[in-house]
């Protein structure tokens, strides 16, 4: 059963507040700079009808958009195509008005036959961010079923002697057992699967993944590495390297936010206290990087070459100001929200919403996904606005 469409004047108080406190971080005092700014913050709500009125296709969920306008549009299988029904629940939330459910429910559906497919670790990007959700809002059982049969299949890519779920299938005359950072987002299905069956198998491989992530991902700086590959008969690691950021020992910009978010949504279920310690110690090395601008939307790496002429990763941003929410709910240490609020205050402005003139089905503009394929450079991606919606959200539960 859907929640009662109701006005939710608590969210409307979070965009004042992330106004307000993006006036008070702006070194303009000029007038007119206000205006513009405050017009833009309204207007990012304005964009949840391109969302909305986007047309459902079964096998094209909407990804990103290239500069002029085209849309990139990718199959369930695509580890993004949970984001874009995940987005509508979330703006279902924010709203209360039941056209945002109705349509989440049907692009929803659309990515059933996820639950079997055992290629990849991505499950939990597609099926949590989209059934996920829709069984947080409407506790359907069938969305239930869905979730226990996705993480039994993801369960598949586990392998004890490593302690650690696949990553990848590709690359295998490079790799043997690739585990990717972004594979801690994966865990919260998992966690969430124990709960729901009371077979803690679920939460055991995924309690384990995150330990040996946290063995064997690190530098000492605190910075992670993208790709550690593993010896499937020993449980030996055979490499560290990248695959999407500037080199195997630069710091990609959405591996660390993976990873600041993946360990504290690993202490929510576990309470490991060395989840904790990793997160905040991920936070310190992202808030405190000499490379960071001024507003706290990082470049796609934070050891690109030409900084300051790199692209952004708003993405990256997203994920980071959303972690960091969490990390203040289970710190209470204010520096984590009043840095989520700055990246917030920063993205809600003309230079990251996208304005109304464009009709595409995205709310926020300069995320980069894969800088090395040159592949979806400085613009629209769906995961960005999926974690903006979240932080949005989040932030209106603290008080
Ligand atoms: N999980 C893939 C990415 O972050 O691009």
């Amino acid at each position: 059963m859907i929640k009662e469409k109701r006005f939710r004047p608590h969210v409307f108080l979070v965009i004042l507040l992330v106004f307000f406190i993006g006036c008070k971080n702006t070194s303009s005092d000029n007038k007119e700079e206000l205006i513009i700014q405050q017009d833009s913050v309204i207007k990012y709500a304005d964009r949840f009808s391109y969302l909305l009125e986007y047309p459902l296709d079964s096998l094209a969920f909407p990804r990103s958009a290239g500069e002029n306008g085209s849309i990139k549009k990718v199959p369930s299988k695509d580890w993004t195509s949970g984001f874009f029904a995940g987005s509508l629940w979330l703006i279902y939330e924010i709203t209360g008005d039941d056209k945002y459910s109705d349509k989440a429910k049907k692009w929803t559906a659309f990515i059933e036959k996820e639950k079997n497919n055992d290629r990849t670790h991505d499950m939990g990007f597609k099926v949590f961010c989209s059934f996920g959700n829709g069984y947080k809002i409407t506790n359907d059982e069938s969305y239930k079923s869905i979730i226990l049969e996705s993480a039994q299949t993801l369960s598949t890519r586990y392998n004890s002697t490593i302690g650690s779920i696949r990553s990848w299938d590709f690359n295998k005359e490079e790799w043997q057992f690739p585990v990717i950072i972004d594979n801690m987002m994966n865990l919260e299905l998992l966690f969430e699967a124990s709960n729901y069956s009371e077979d803690s198998k679920y939460y055991e491989i995924a309690e384990q993944h995150a330990k040996t992530t946290l063995k064997n991902h690190f530098r000492n700086n605190n910075s992670s590495y993208h790709v550690v590959d593993y010896d499937t008969i020993t449980g030996n690691i055979r490499s560290k390297v990248t695959h999407q950021g500037f080199g195997n020992e630069s710091s990609w910009a959405r591996g660390q936010a993976w990873g600041l978010y993946g360990f504290i949504m690993a202490y929510r279920y576990t309470k490991n206290v060395e989840f904790l310690e990793q997160s905040k110690k991920i936070a310190g090395f992202l808030m405190n990087h000499i490379n960071l601008p001024e507003d706290a939307i990082p470049y796609w790496d934070f050891d690109a070459p030409n900084i300051p002429s790199e692209p952004r990763d708003a993405s990256a941003a997203t994920v980071i100001a959303s972690g960091l929410i969490e990390l203040y709910e289970h710190t209470g240490d204010k520096k984590y929200l009043d840095f989520s609020d700055r990246i917030m205050s920063n993205l809600s402005s003309i230079k990251y919403i996208i304005q109304n003139e464009s009709n595409i089905p995205f709310i926020l503009n300069h995320s980069t996904g894969n800088w090395p394929k040159n592949d979806e450079i400085n613009g629209p991606i769906s995961y960005a606005d999926y974690y903006f919606l979240e932080a949005i959200l989040r932030r209106t539960s603290i008080k």
